[in-house]
């Protein structure tokens, strides 16, 4: 069965812009429960660490530069099969190519600042929760 909990952030790019508002309006008006929220920022190494996966592709070393480069949104987000529901919400990884309408598509700038984060399974959900939170932090 799929988890209902999302993991995502408001990408550094957004925040500057001040789409934090209106990205985190269309979160809740799109059905999902924020269950713990956070402005912070990451360190390269935090952003080294948090997209360890990624380490061997080309965009590694500007992807966590740009993540480092200001303050972020972090949150946990509750919806039936939250993963694909948000991943559905946010639009294609390039906003260019992200449906009308989507996060992506309304408040995305190129394809790495890409306005938001999503996770992309049920178990990174968890593990990218838990970079950022721990269980007294949920509501
Ligand atoms: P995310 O992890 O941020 O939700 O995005 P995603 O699953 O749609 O994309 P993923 O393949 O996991 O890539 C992670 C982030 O890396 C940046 N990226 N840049 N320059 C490039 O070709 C490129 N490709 C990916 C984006 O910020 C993407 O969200
Ligand atoms: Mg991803």
């Amino acid at each position: 069965m799929a988890s209902n909990i999302t993991f995502t952030m408001i990408k550094p790019k957004a925040m500057e812009k001040g789409f934090m508002g209106d990205i985190l309006a269309k979160i809740i008006a799109g059905g999902f429960k924020i269950k713990a929220l956070k402005l912070t920022r990451l360190s390269k190494q935090e952003a080294q660490v948090f997209y360890a996966v990624h380490k061997e592709r080309p965009f590694y070393d500007g992807l966590t530069d740009f993540m480092s480069s200001g303050p972020i949104i972090a949150a946990v987000l509750e919806k039936d099969d939250a993963v694909k529901a948000y991943r559905d919400f946010i639009g294609a990884t390039n906003p260019s190519d992200a449906a009308k309408g989507s996060i992506r598509a309304l408040y995305g700038s190129s394809i790495e600042a890409n306005a938001v984060h999503g996770s992309d399974s049920d178990d990174n959900a968890l593990i990218e929760s838990g970079f950022f939170f721990s269980k007294r932090d949920w509501v």
